[in-house]
């Protein structure tokens, strides 16, 4: 059977709602961080700028609160969420989210070229956490004991599976993309991205024969991910 994938070019919010109640078997999502506000100072390297604001769509208020009732009712009962998110927003997705599901945990993903620490008076900025949520019997493909740990460890995105046109600041990589959606899900399931990108989690969930549905706002990214996909 050849997986479905439906492409909405729309606000999240407002297309959750249209979502059929437990209908969705793993939500894996990347959303907006919110982490613009800390770092809106440009650093030189000579006259090259790094480590400005991310993009403009990460400069809204992103309220994790909102997606709490959509996420209970979409999902299957033995289904998994998975979501990428920053420092500053994991205590809300912790306080909303928690008392809703029987386990909260966290996953680490580590980036081994980072951008580098210009003034040394930091850390780099290797790690990325992602939440993990779900409900007794829940889907769960264990690989072994060295290949479940709550780390993954692989290079940030780049060419030639990094997009020049248009550049998306946070495009994830497929093979991390990959490895949630094995443990998470089996062939034939239902996968959703509400915030799509440039849609790398439908290209793991076309490797790995998962139906998909991915929402984006941005009508560059979404034709981008359209191109990729289909
Ligand atoms: C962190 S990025 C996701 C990147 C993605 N993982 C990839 O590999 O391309 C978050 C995305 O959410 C989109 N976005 C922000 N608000 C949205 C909304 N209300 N509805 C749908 N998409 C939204 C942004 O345009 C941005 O592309």
């Amino acid at each position: 059977m050849k997986e479905k994938m439906n492409l909405i070019n729309a606000d999240a919010f407002d297309e959750l709602k249209k979502i059929k109640s437990n209908s969705v078997d793993l939500i894996l999502t990347d959303v907006p961080y919110n982490i613009s506000n800390y770092s809106k100072t440009d650093v030189f390297i000579g006259n090259r700028k790094l480590n400005t604001k991310i993009a403009e769509w990460d400069e809204n208020y992103f309220d994790p609160s909102l997606l709490v009732d959509d996420f209970k009712r979409i999902l299957k009962p033995d289904g998994n969420i998975f979501v990428f998110t920053s420092y500053n927003q994991i205590g809300l997705w912790h306080k909303f989210f928690d008392k809703e599901f029987d386990t909260f945990q966290f996953m680490v993903w580590h980036k081994t070229n980072p951008t580098p620490c210009v003034y040394k008076k930091t850390f780099l900025n290797s790690c990325e956490l992602i939440i993990c949520l779900w409900n007794k019997g829940h889907k769960w493909n264990f690989i072994s004991q060295e290949k479940m740990h709550n780390f993954i460890e692989t290079p940030i995105c780049e060419y030639p599976e990094r997009l020049t046109n248009p550049k998306h600041p946070t495009q994830k990589p497929v093979s991390v993309l990959e490895h949630i959606i094995k443990i998470a899900s089996n062939e034939n399931d239902v996968v959703l991205d509400p915030f799509m990108g440039v849609g790398s989690t439908g290209i793991a969930c076309k490797n790995l024969k998962r139906n998909f549905i991915g929402i984006e706002i941005n009508k560059e990214y979404f034709k981008a991910a359209k191109k990729r996909i289909l």
